[in-house]
This record gives structure tokens, C-alpha cells and sequence, in this order.
């Protein structure tokens, strides 16, 4: 049977992360060929010798995404070595917060909008364009309840998340109808230690593993999905 991914070149941006290494792994199985961004050469040289590719299957391209030229690098990079992007998965993350709206910094807000929001500007224009002149492509990122009801003493995250979700499902709009798809994951709290199994809790009834967001990720990517298109798709319903 054809694997979910197989023959696909798949982006990961945020690839040392819990998602980005679960996601890895589960494209990776799929038959994927993976590039793999993230600041920290060590830890995507980690990554790569973790997933046991054959060279020609992997790529690991150390970047900043805050920075719109060295997005536009990690795109040339990646289309030089395999011709094309199929799949952006942007999963760049970081959170800061504790601190009440009347308090805040406004340094911090704008550290994370840097992270959430102008990253995602930054990769979608470097990797879209080729997408739509291809006529296919998926675009998928993963936000939090909290972009769209927000708590206390959250708000420079919340207001990054939203202003990333804003920019994705404005793109879905304009990509309806040429091949090309972006919809976002929405997850509570990543439960990269396996809380929820090792020591269940009402707390953590709610979070998603790593590798539940890898499935739902491949099946996003899948053809299965084709006519998902600006939707926010909750993982956090348990
Ligand atoms: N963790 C949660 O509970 C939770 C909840 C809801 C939504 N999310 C979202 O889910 C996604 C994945 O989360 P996660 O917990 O796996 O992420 P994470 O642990 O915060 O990992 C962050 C990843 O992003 C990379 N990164 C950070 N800044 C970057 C930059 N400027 N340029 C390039 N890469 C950068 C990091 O590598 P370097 O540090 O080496 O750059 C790392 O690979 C994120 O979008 C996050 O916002 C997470």
C-alpha cells in the first residue's frame, strides 16, 4: 500500500523540536525526503543521525527564519537538492508569558511576534510561490487554543499565535482553487513526556503527544486531505 508521504519533499521548520522530531520520524516512515530547519546545526546534526535516513532522503539546513533572506536561502537550498517543496510543516516555536497585559513589555510582544508571526510571513513567501506554479502544496503550522480565546497573563504568545493564524487562513483564501492548501493544528500543550500515559490527570486529559500531531500532520499532507483549506483542526478534544 502507498504510505501517506511517500515521494514527498517535506519542509520541517522547528525540526529539533518535539513535533518537528516526531514529525520527522513519521515522514520519514512515510517515504519522505525531509529538509530540516532549525538554528542550532548540533541539534538538527542530532536530529538526522536520530532518523537513520540515506543521504540522498535528508537535509539538514541550519537557519533563522527571522530573518526573511535566510528563508529565502533555506528555500533555493532546499529546491537545488530536491527539485521542489511538496509540503511546509512550520513548526518554529517558544513561549513567553506570566505577565498581565498592564505589565508587559513591550519587547516581549514583539520577541514573539519575531518567533510566530514573522517567521511564518518569512517561509510562506519563500516557499508559496514555487507551490502555486507547481499547482500543489500543503502548508500546515500548529497553534494553540489560546490565539483564539486567550487566558490571563498570556498575551505577547496569544497575540503572536493569532497574528500567525490570521496570516495562514488569509493565504488559504488566496490559494483556494490552485492546488495549494494551509490549514493549522490546534493543540493545548504538547505532551512530549507522555504525561497523559505515565500519570493521568485532569490537567493533562487534554494535551496531545508529539507523535498525534505527526499523524494528523501526514494526513494533512495526504491526497486524502485535499479539500481541507483554511481550517483550524483542534487536537485537544479528548
Ligand atoms: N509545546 C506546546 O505545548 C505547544 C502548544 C501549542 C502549540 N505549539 C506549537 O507547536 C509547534 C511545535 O512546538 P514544539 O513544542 O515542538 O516547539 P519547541 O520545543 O518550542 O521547538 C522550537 C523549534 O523551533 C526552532 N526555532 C526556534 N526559533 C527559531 C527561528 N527563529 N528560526 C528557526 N528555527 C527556530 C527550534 O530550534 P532552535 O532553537 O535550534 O532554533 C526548535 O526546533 C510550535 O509552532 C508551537 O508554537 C506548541
Amino acid at each position: 500500500m502507498a504510505m501517506p508521504g511517500g515521494g514527498l519533499v517535506v519542509l520541517i521548520t522547528g525540526a529539533t523540536g518535539p513535533v518537528g522530531r516526531a514529525a520527522a520520524a513519521r515522514f520519514a516512515a512515510d517515504g519522505a525526503r525531509l529538509a530540516l530547519v532549525g538554528r542550532d546545526p548540533g541539534r538538527l546534526d542530532a536530529v538526522v543521525r536520530e532518523l537513520g535516513l540515506p543521504e540522498d532522503r535528508v537535509l539538514p539546513v541550519p537557519a533563522d527564519l527571522r530573518d526573511g533572506e535566510a528563508a529565502r536561502a533555506v528555500a533555493a537550498t532546499v529546491d537545488a537538492r530536491f527539485g521542489r517543496i511538496d509540503v511546509l510543516l512550520h513548526l518554529v516555536g517558544g513561549w513567553t508569558g506570566g505577565t498581565a497585559v498592564v505589565d508587559l513589555d513591550p519587547d516581549e510582544v514583539r520577541r514573539m511576534l519575531d518567533q510566530h508571526l514573522w517567521t511564518t510571513l518569512h517561509v510562506v513567501q519563500a516557499v508559496v510561490p514555487g507551490m502555486v506554479a507547481r499547482g500543489s502544496g500543503r502548508v500546515l503550522a500548529v497553534s494553540s487554543p489560546f490565539a483564539a480565546s486567550p487566558g490571563p497573563r498570556g498575551a505577547s504568545y496569544a497575540i503572536a499565535k493569532a497574528g500567525e493564524e490570521i496570516l495562514l487562513r488569509s493565504l488559504a483564501r488566496e490559494t483556494a482553487g490552485t492546488g495549494v492548501t494551509a490549514n493549522l493544528l490546534v493543540v493545548r500543550a504538547v505532551d512530549a513526556a507522555h504525561e497523559r500515559e505515565s500519570a493521568p490527570s485532569p490537567r493533562n486529559a487534554g494535551w496531545t503527544t508529539p507523535e498525534e500531531v505527526a499523524e494528523v500532520l501526514s494526513f494533512m499532507a495526504s491526497p486524502a486531505a485535499a479539500a481541507v483549506n483554511g481550517q483550524r483542526i483542534g487536537l485537544d478534544g479528548r
